[in-house]
């Protein structure tokens, strides 16, 4: 059981990760159901509070929000009143005045989650949908249900999996939030980046560092893909898209080097021809999809374990 908030990976004991894949295994099989509806979070609000753009994220949460028969209340700084110069401050405020339960935030700032949180502004539960270059807890749980889906159905954990995590490493939230679970979780992690997308202080990661897809791609039994996030790169990072796609990116070729069994991941949204071919993305070896699923019943089962639902089957 978490309590509190969820605000980056590290807030979680193994005990308490393992705990949110397995209720969100039970809540993916009641939803899976003819009825996808559940009373669990009747008479609860959840506040989906995104500063940046989002589709997954966002409409995952208002999915599983709505599924626990919450009611949501979607809030887009775009078209808000912080496109008049509201603060943060006054915005949490006001959601508080509207008796917010819980927020799930997005915003560009590293560590807008853990001030929401730790400044009393609001009484909610805080959800950290993704901060800055931060952190993404939901998606590395969402990785991390889908791996085992996929790898370790009857297993109790990650053991022993090998997880390459590729691309722009620098400026993802995503690879930070995934080192921390899925190496809580056993697995064996490689970060695979051109020296300039790996970010200052990664040799005290618990990972290994490879500058080298092709050597690299043969062994692991996972291969997530990352987005070259171009819209936060103010520097030259790699001498020409193209020679990125060449070095680091997912083709055929590479694809045919995958054991049998290996899957391939991306969190989205993908550059398609960039860090992943087309034909990649949507080979059967893909559960880009299923992440995207897995989602929904994982962000349900966060709500779940932080509003302190009734207990699962409990249809009164
Ligand atoms: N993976 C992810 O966070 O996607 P969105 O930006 O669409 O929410």
């Amino acid at each position: 059981m978490i309590s509190g908030h969820l605000l980056s990976a590290a807030d979680l004991t193994k005990d308490e990760a393992l705990n949110l894949l397995s209720t969100a295994k039970e809540l993916a099989a009641i939803t899976d159901g003819p009825n996808k509806k559940l009373p669990t979070l009747r008479g609860k609000t959840v506040v989906n509070l995104f500063f940046e753009d989002s589709t997954r994220t966002r409409i995952s949460f208002e999915t599983a929000a709505k599924r626990l028969s919450a009611d949501v209340i979607n809030f887009v700084a775009k078209g808000s009143s912080v496109s008049k110069g509201e603060s943060l401050k006054d915005t949490a405020q006001t959601l508080q005045a509207m008796g917010a339960d819980a927020v799930v935030i997005r915003h560009g700032s590293s560590g807008a989650a853990k001030r929401l949180a730790d400044t009393q502004w609001i009484q909610a539960a805080v959800i950290n949908a993704g901060d800055g270059t931060h952190e993404h807890p939901t998606q590395a749980l969402l990785d991390a249900f889908t791996i085992k889906q996929h790898l370790r159905n009857d297993k109790e954990d990650l053991t022993g999996v090998k997880v390459l995590i590729v691309g722009d490493i620098l400026h993802s939230r995503v690879a930070r939030s995934n080192v921390l679970l899925l190496t809580k979780l056993g697995a064996q992690v490689t970060l695979v980046a051109p020296p300039t997308l790996l970010p200052v202080g990664v040799s005290d990661w618990p990972v290994k560092i490879s500058y080298d897809l092709d050597s690299e791609i043969e062994k692991c039994d996972v291969v997530m893909m990352l987005r070259i996030q171009l819209e936060r790169m103010a520097d030259s990072f790699f001498p020409t898209e193209r020679e990125y796609s060449r070095r680091y990116g997912l083709n055929s070729t590479r694809l045919s080097k995958l054991s049998k069994n290996a899957i391939v991941m991306h969190p989205g949204p993908m550059n398609r021809g960039l860090e992943i071919s087309a034909e990649s993305a949507d080979d059967l070896k893909s559960v880009i999809i299923d992440q995207v699923k897995n989602g929904v019943a994982v962000r349900m089962a966060v709500l779940y374990e932080l509003l302190g639902g009734a207990q699962l089957g409990d249809s009164k």
